[in-house]
């Protein structure tokens, strides 16, 4: 299989190599103005669109040493809603999700973990389910298929499991991975999902996880 690698040329710029964000988290190639307009442009929308100023009525469902969870509902006023669009339009771009119309768009809840900053700084969508089917082992590989989309394709069982809730995206911010926000958010769902119980693992389902998804699914419910 033909590997295409790409070059630079250490020109003594004043950065070189691939560089991270500090506010915004991307990964772009400094030295390289089509790269650096990119970023430019993403800072900019990324950072209003994780913006968080507070709300008069705020569902607060959690709070944290470093934050807080606020609960949306599909019938809050429009500048929660509006929020919640603009985090999944982030999200969505992050992941190559396509816009998916849920099926009871009445029933979505959206969980934003919000940090100390004032930011946006996790989200997860849910939406009650019936059943769900199981993921049971490493990805599939078509030879026709490119890595990045056999990463995704995951083998799973045609036996449907009773489920009540299914997660369709858990996101959280770049920089702020790996600090038990998903697993918070989690929790949270779990608590408020159904009113009067606790869901049990066995009960939650992650709808076409990526990788990172899997990864943090299979920790969370020891499977
Ligand atoms: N690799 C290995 N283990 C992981 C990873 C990872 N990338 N992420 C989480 N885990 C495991 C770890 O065991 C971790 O505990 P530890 O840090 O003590 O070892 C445990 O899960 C709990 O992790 P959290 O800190 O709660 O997870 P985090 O806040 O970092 O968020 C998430 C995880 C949401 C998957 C994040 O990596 C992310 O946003 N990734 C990009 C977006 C994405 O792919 N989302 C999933 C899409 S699938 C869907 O939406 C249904």
């Amino acid at each position: 299989k033909e590997i295409k690698d790409q070059f630079i040329i250490d020109a003594g710029q004043k950065h070189f190599g691939a560089t991270i964000c500090k506010s915004c988290g991307m990964i772009y190639t400094a030295s390289n103005p089509e790269d650096e307009l990119q970023h430019v442009q993403y800072h900019q929308r990324f950072l209003e669109g994780i913006k968080y100023s507070g709300w008069k009525k705020e569902r607060v469902v959690a709070e944290f040493w470093d934050g807080k969870i606020v609960l949306v509902l599909p019938h809050d006023p429009n500048y929660a809603i509006r929020k919640v669009e603009d985090v999944q339009e982030l999200v969505d771009n992050e992941l190559g999700f396509h816009q998916v119309t849920p099926k009871c768009p009445n029933k979505i809840k959206t969980f934003l973990f919000i940090s100390d900053e004032k930011k946006v700084v996790g989200c997860l969508i849910a939406e009650p389910i019936k059943q769900a089917f199981r993921v049971l082992s490493e990805p599939i590989r078509p030879e026709s298929s490119s890595s990045k989309e056999s990463h995704r394709a995951w083998q799973c069982s045609n036996v449907p499991q009773p489920a009540v809730c299914g997660i369709s995206r858990i996101w959280v911010f770049r920089l702020k991975r790996r600090k038990r926000i998903a697993r918070r958010l989690v929790d949270t769902l779990r608590n408020c999902f159904m009113f009067g119980c606790f869901l049990s693992t066995d009960e939650i389902a992650f709808s076409d996880p990526t990788p990172d998804g899997k990864l943090f699914a299979t920790k969370y419910c020891n499977t």
